[in-house]
């Protein structure tokens, strides 16, 4: 049976997900705890579910010896000291594609809208304007979207796109399959000089930081529309703003800004603040009912495959082994620190107490080194507690 802490609020569809599996060892915890009381409601906990809010540090991850493994019901990890729980045996999973399909929506919505200039026009009527011109105002169908970044959520919108009857381009530094019809781009400068619609989404870093400059927007279409719901810093926001103030950039859509207020009560700080036919948004675009249901499952279940199987598929400080059915009686997990001979170390201990290989699977990943191993016969606690005191081991556990 596993003892399972779960914090800040973590969607119900998680303790669905533990229970159907028979873990019903579950605490829950409506908000993150404060450092002082962390620890009391962590210990003997073998799974931990968090948000963003809960810090699992190097110091913290030490002094629970019962951890196996984290669950980070979000997108980030920067919560939780990855390197030290992966030197401890302990995988970290986290929720990479479950708000993909949000954000997909919510950049088709805003292409759609910005096409029509309903913003603009939004605006106009609430000041009590009835303009009813088309000037401007064009059907998504036929234009051309260029995505930058053919990633889960470039992907993803290229087939809605198409099948509003978009022509989808993309451009991305690593080789893509094409879905549908979309068609790889020669260069950026080629899918901005093409593109109706530009679409990022591609990752932070130094490697993106501004790739859209004023070089890159006066490389567009006259009158491009230009969405960003992927990081604030790959936008120049100066030169963008220039941009739709001289009409190069007929729209833009924003949910992400190089920095963003820290709390609901302070303002935003941008020059695009009450431009016509720019829609901001406050990083909303994962942020759905579906998105956070799809969370609480997606991680529940990696935890689960993890606790029952051993598969550490997904994990982000862990060596991957994917799913495998069980060949033995009895199934090890074992992680050593990744060093010649860990393996034969492993295999001669398991032989000098009888027990017989079925099925062995290994992976390494810098410093440690995991392998899976079914056996034959029941694996008695002598055998487990010598595993566990072998110089090599870091951790070892029976599913
Ligand atoms: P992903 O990792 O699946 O895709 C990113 C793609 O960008 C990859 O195919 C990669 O090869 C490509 N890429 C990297 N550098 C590039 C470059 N310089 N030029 C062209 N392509 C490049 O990521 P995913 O899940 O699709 O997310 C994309 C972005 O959206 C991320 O920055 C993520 O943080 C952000 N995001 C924003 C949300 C929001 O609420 N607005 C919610 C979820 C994700």
């Amino acid at each position: 049976m596993a003892q399972i802490v779960l914090f800040e609020n973590i969607h119900p569809s998680a303790r669905e997900v533990f229970t159907a599996a028979g873990l019903t060892d579950i605490a829950t915890y409506s908000s993150a705890l404060p450092s002082a009381e962390i620890f009391d409601a962590l210990r003997g906990a073998e799974l931990v579910g968090i948000r963003s809010r809960t810090h699992l540090d190097a110091d913290l991850i030490g002094r629970l010896p019962a951890l196996r493994a984290v669950g980070c019901f979000c997108i980030g990890t920067n919560q939780v000291d990855v390197n030290s729980a992966m030197l401890r045996g302990v995988p970290v999973f986290n929720a990479p594609f479950s708000n993909t399909r949000s954000v997909a929506e919510l950049v088709l919505a805003e292409a759609i809208l910005l096409l029509r200039r309903v913003p603009e026009k939004n605006n106009r009527v609430h000041l009590g304007h009835w303009d009813k011109s088309a000037a401007g105002a064009f059907e998504a169908r036929g234009k051309t979207l260029g995505i930058v970044g053919y990633g889960n959520i470039g992907s993803q919108l290229s087939t809605l796109a198409e099948s509003l009857g978009m022509r989808v381009i993309y451009h991305d530094v690593e080789a893509k399959l094409p879905l549908g019809n979309a068609r790889p781009a020669g260069s950026l400068q080629d899918l901005l000089a093409q593109s109706d619609v530009v679409t990022l989404h591609v990752p932070g870093g130094k490697a993106t930081e501004n790739i859209i400059n004023a070089q890159a927007l006066a490389a567009t279409k006259r009158g491009a529309i230009l969405i960003n719901a992927s990081r604030g810093t790959v936008v120049d926001i100066a030169a963008l703003h220039a941009a739709v103030q001289s009409g190069q950039i007929g729209g833009a859509a924003l949910d992400v800004f190089p920095t963003e207020p820290k709390s609901v009560d302070e303002p935003l700080d941008s020059p695009l603040r009450g431009l016509l036919n720019v829609i901001l948004t406050p990083h909303i675009g994962g942020s759905t009912q579906e998105s956070q249901e799809n969370i609480g499952r997606e991680v529940a279940e990696k935890l689960v495959r993890f606790f029952q199987s051993g598969t550490t598929k997904g994990a982000v400080n862990f060596p991957e082994l994917p799913y495998q059915d069980a060949g033995g009686n009895r199934r090890l997990l074992h992680v050593h620190r990744n060093l010649p001979g860990a393996l034969g170390s492993l295999d001669n201990l398991l032989a000098e107490h009888g027990l017989n290989i079925v099925s062995q699977r290994l992976q390494t990943q810098g410093e440690i080194g995991y392998v899976i191993t079914d056996v034959d016969g029941e694996v008695s606690d002598i055998v487990m507690a010598a595993l566990r005191a072998h110089p090599i081991t870091v951790r070892c556990d029976l599913v």
